[in-house]
């Protein structure tokens, strides 16, 4: 298994549309795990009146764990958002962001039991939502094989993008190959965008298509299917130049 991880500059750019798209086209089963401290939004968006017989997430894996390390418990808190194909697994964030005080010492504990129980059939996507913040936790990027920082490429988005990428290049070194993945095009093409990130190189760039990203980030229904694969080929194109990227030589980010 590999673990990846999707974070963003925050204003919100498209960070947990674009993890269950890529989890969604992932080329064998993929767990979405949402990880960011301002809390979960599969729930109350993709899933909106969907969720009966839930029986938590990440703040309840993190308790359970903390009586009991045994790794299988993990499944106890994943759904399927597939049903019975059960390749597309997610694991829900905080519903509370208050509650990350009690999992901020259990980080460590929760993607050692991902490691392990994910097994070698199943690839995990952390949703780790806006770097550069007090209660980030950068210790699972450290975990990743490769961490993707999600914007548009503005920029508001590139400046406030440069600061935590240089942060996140020293606390990572060389240890993780960080790239880009710009959302629809802006006022920089991908290649200044690149430039003004210290070089770090744009491995895809999902198309602009607000409505069919609706359907993904607030349950919106669903167009016809060659309407939406417009967004989920962008998916699979990212999915596929992550998989690549995880393990191609790579730099330090250096500013
Ligand atoms: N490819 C896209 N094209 C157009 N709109 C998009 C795209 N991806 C996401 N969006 C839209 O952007 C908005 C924010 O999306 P989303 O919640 O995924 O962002 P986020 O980065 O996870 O934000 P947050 O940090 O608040 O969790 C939503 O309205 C969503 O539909
Ligand atoms: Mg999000």
């Amino acid at each position: 298994m590999a673990i990846f991880t999707l974070m963003s500059p925050g204003g919100s750019p498209g960070v947990t549309t674009t993890g269950l798209a890529v989890t969604h086209a992932w080329d064998r089963r993929a767990l979405l795990a949402e990880c960011d401290p301002k809390g979960g939004s599969v729930l109350q968006g993709f899933l909106a009146g969907r969720t009966d017989g839930l029986k938590g997430g990440l703040l309840e894996l993190a308790l359970a764990i903390a009586h009991d390390p045994d790794a299988s418990v993990l499944w106890e808190y994943v759904i399927s958002l597939d049903q019975e194909v059960r390749r597309w697994l997610l694991l829900p964030g905080l519903r509370d962001p208050r509650h990350v005080v009690q999992i901020e010492s259990a980080w460590d504990a929760v993607i050692d039991v991902i490691k392990s129980a994910a097994g070698e059939d199943t690839d995990v996507v952390i949703d780790i939502g806006q770097i550069g913040r007090p209660d980030t936790p950068l210790r699972l990027i450290a975990a990743s094989q490769l961490a993707v920082m999600v914007l548009r490429p503005t920029l508001r988005q590139v400046a406030d993008a440069r600061p935590r990428l240089d942060a996140l290049g020293r606390y990572v070194g060389t240890s993780v190959p960080v790239t880009l993945c710009l959302i629809g095009a802006g006022d920089y093409a991908p290649v200044e965008v690149s430039q003004a990130l210290y070089g770090l190189p744009v491995i895809a760039t999902m198309p602009f298509e607000p409505r069919l990203a609706a359907v993904l980030s607030d349950g919106r229904p669903a167009p016809r299917a060659a309407r939406m694969a417009h967004l989920l080929n962008g998916a699979q194109r990212l999915a596929a130049s992550m998989r690549k990227a995880a393990n191609e030589p790579h730099k330090a980010v250096a500013s």
